[in-house]
């Protein structure tokens, strides 16, 4: 096994090497920068939010096997440091980072709420988000940067970052994933390996099947814009909510939709019950860019209405996959001794609940489902009711003597 990882390794690194271009940086730094390590960084996440609010936290840069450099916090509660505590992996949203976590104030916020109740949080970011560390070849503006989809996500990503927990703790992971975050973790479960770090899996507005999406917006994005004819033909490779170009091509959406823009994130995610107003603006400071091609993805399951891989046409998915079509996520590849919790809003119109349905009926093991009916998509996230509404319901789930 390890001969087999060493040989993998060497084999990596000279088909890097072999990229003229990538030489210096790949060939000579490569003993640093390969190795997950905590890291100071006086910008970081623990900095711009955490450190003010009295609770530990500690930076880490975690590598990819893909090359990203992703960015990890690790917080907790200083009256618990000498505690027996267990670990809680949280996974965000699309177009946002691990800083959607701690926007709130603590009372509020998931990862304080957890950190207040005696767990070691960990904190998870996507490779392209604000606070992580880059590629160690591609930067930002090539699109080599942006050229992946939820798959990515799926065998790098999330692996790297719960086998990192892993080796910190030694202990089962208990899992938190957002909307793509818990699709990620759905998707990521399907493996053993992966599945076997994880106790136990709570997900909130999970995104898995969009065939009932009722989103006017999405379904008109789908259907004729957002898949890759139109984005990446325009080279748009990132997908910045706040740009003009994006704006531009909202309207064009809108108008298809046949329903003016008015304000966008409702017809995108639903009417909010429960988000404090005057925090929008806050809110969307923090909101980013994410992969066309990601996006791309879900406009592909939106329209085939399967929980799959990303789509490459004919030709492509030959090579990619040996198969004239994308395969499946099978769900009922989970083990059945992973226990699921899902919180879903009557209101959201991105995790319909029916999709949500479809996912608790395929998922093998056991199935607790929290229903909001007057919540949406983000309620779960940011709104204020949330931490008496939600979250005690998920500690419960994670506390559970079963
Ligand atoms: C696991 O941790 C050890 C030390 O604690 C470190 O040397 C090793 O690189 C880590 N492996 C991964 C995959 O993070
Ligand atoms: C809404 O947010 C503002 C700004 O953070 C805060 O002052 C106010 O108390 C909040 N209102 C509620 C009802 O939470
Ligand atoms: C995040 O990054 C994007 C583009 O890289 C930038 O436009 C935006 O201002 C950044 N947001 C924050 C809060 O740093």
């Amino acid at each position: 096994m390890v001969a087999f990882r060493n040989t993998w390794f060497a084999v990596n690194i000279l088909l890097l090497c072999l990229k003229w271009d990538t030489l210096h940086v790949i060939c000579i730094d490569l003993g640093s920068v390969q190795i997950a390590h905590p890291v100071a960084n006086p910008n970081g996440m623990c900095a711009t939010f955490v450190w003010s609010k009295g609770y530990d936290c500690a930076e880490f840069i975690v590598p990819t096997k893909d090359g990203f450099l992703l960015s990890m916090q690790r917080m907790s509660r200083p009256r618990f440091r000498h505690a027996h505590k267990e670990p809680v992996f949280l996974y965000h949203g699309i177009f946002q980072g691990g800083e959607g976590w701690l926007l709130d104030e603590p009372k509020e916020s998931l990862a304080f709420i957890l950190a207040d109740s005696g767990y070691d949080v960990w904190i998870g970011s996507t490779r392209t988000t604000n606070f992580t560390y880059g590629h160690i070849t591609y930067n930002r503006k090539q699109k080599e940067f942006w050229d992946w989809s939820c798959d990515e996500l799926v065998s790098y990503d999330l692996p790297a970052m719960l086998y990192f927990v892993n080796n910190m703790t030694r202990q089962p992971i208990y899992y938190v994933g957002y909307s793509q975050g818990a699709m990620v973790g759905f998707a990521a479960f399907t493996q053993k390996e992966i599945a076997g770090l994880v106790k136990k899996a709570a997900m909130l507005s999970p995104v898995a099947y969009l065939n009932k999406i009722p989103s006017p917006l999405i379904r008109a994005a789908a259907f004729f814009l957002v898949d890759q004819v139109d984005l990446l033909l325009l080279h748009m490779y990132e997908f910045n909510p706040s740009s003009p170009e994006v704006d531009q091509l909202s309207k064009r959406i809108c108008g298809n939709a046949g329903s003016g823009c008015g304000d966008l994130s409702t017809l995108v995610t639903g009417p909010t019950c429960c988000i404090n107003k005057s925090r929008t603006a806050y809110y969307n400071k923090y909101r980013q860019s994410t992969a066309t091609k990601n996006l791309a993805q879900l406009a592909q399951l939106l329209r085939s209405g399967k929980f799959g891989k990303y789509d490459y046409g004919f030709f492509g998915n030959l090579a990619k996959y040996w198969s004239i079509s994308p395969p499946s996520y099978d769900l009922s590849a989970i083990p059945k001794r992973l226990p699921f919790f899902l919180a879903h809003g009557g209101k959201d119109r991105v995790a319909d609940a029916e999709d949500v349905r479809h996912v608790a009926a395929k998922l093998p093991g056991e199935v607790k489902v929290l229903f909001k009916p007057k919540y949406d998509h983000e309620d779960f996230l940011h709104g204020t009711s949330s931490w008496v509404e939600v979250y005690p319901y998920l500690l419960e789930f994670f506390h559970g003597r079963k």
